[in-house]
């Protein structure tokens, strides 16, 4: 394992084509898109890692499987009242099918759909606790309690949050935010802004290769059924309007960010971490893409094997 992610390091990760950082976000466009790193957790435990896999990252919409974890605990299935499961075949960022759609996202991966998990969660509870809220149930299921938010990047967020605020006050106008608006976007872009490396976010993936439970730790964070059905939600939507060409290409369920890294989750076998921050047309990290196709083509990972 060490050899192949070394290989693909030296190989993908040393790539001139390295698409292009995210910029609307002012903190992200003076990220250096040379940074590459990669890191395996295998179910037994062992970590194999390599490139920048011990620098922080903004995990952005990476975030969402977690809060989505989170809203699922609390909510049960009542989470389908507020979003639904439906890839949307649009960008992440888009505000089209809300309109048709009464002001219901597709699915909870989308901004609009996060921004409703995130009031959904944040019921009877001030932005601040529920903030503390994600940062503990992130570091419970990365066993690490090192894992902060970068408040310059929400900061950042804040600054730039037009569009994230049409979203959130068209729902609001079909009467679908149980909170104020401002408070949820709040809460929204500090969850995006928690900053992980390569390591860690593997590592907060094992509940999702483990059937619901991390295997190095032996704690369960959600039934069998449910991290099964939190795997399909990404590999349906997890990848926005390129979901198709990531399921064909990888064939993993998967997670991306604007910050360049993808969760991706091998079920029965491991949890993988990429970062490459320079993005594809759709927004998902180019090389990071690249570099999990390549994981797989040695490994023969794949849920459809
Ligand atoms: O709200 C946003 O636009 C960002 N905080 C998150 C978007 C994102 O990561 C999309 N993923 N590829």
């Amino acid at each position: 394992m060490q050899e192949i992610l070394d290989d693909i390091v030296a190989t993908i990760g040393a790539s001139d084509d390295r698409g292009k950082v995210a910029d609307y976000i002012p903190q992200l466009a003076c990220i250096d898109p040379n940074q590459f790193a990669i890191s395996v957790v295998l179910a037994d435990g062992r970590v194999f890692s390599s490139g920048d896999y011990q620098q922080l990252f903004s995990i952005q919409s990476i975030s969402k499987v977690f809060t989505l974890t989170i809203a699922l605990g609390k909510l049960g299935d009542g989470v389908w009242a507020k979003v639904g499961r439906e890839p949307s075949g649009d960008p992440f960022n888009s505000i089209v099918q809300l309109e048709h759609e009464n002001g219901k996202p597709r699915n909870p991966f989308i901004n609009a759909g996060a921004i409703a998990i995130a009031d959904a969660i944040m019921v009877g509870h001030q932005p601040r606790e529920t903030l503390a809220e994600i940062l503990q149930f992130v570091r419970f299921i990365a066993d690490d309690e090192s894992i902060c938010i970068d408040h310059k990047v929400a900061e950042s967020e804040l600054k730039t949050a037009d569009r994230n605020a049409s979203l959130a006050h068209f729902m609001a106008s079909f009467g679908r935010m149980k909170n104020p608006v401002d408070y949820v976007l709040g809460t929204y872009f500090h969850q995006c802004s928690i900053a992980m490396t390569c390591e860690q976010l593997a590592r907060s993936g094992l509940f999702l290769a483990g059937d619901g439970e991390n295997p190095v730790t032996g704690t369960r964070v959600v039934s069998a059924r449910r991290a099964r059905r939190i795997n399909s939600l990404m590999m349906m939507c997890g990848h926005y309007d390129g979901s198709g060409e990531f399921a064909y290409r990888v064939g993993l369920p998967g997670k991306s960010g604007v910050g360049g890294g993808i969760l991706a989750v091998a079920p029965g076998h491991a949890s993988i971490a990429v970062w490459s921050p320079g993005l594809d047309d759709v927004g998902n990290s180019k090389l990071g893409t690249e570099a999990l196709e390549r994981l797989v083509q040695h490994t023969g990972w794949s849920v459809f094997a």
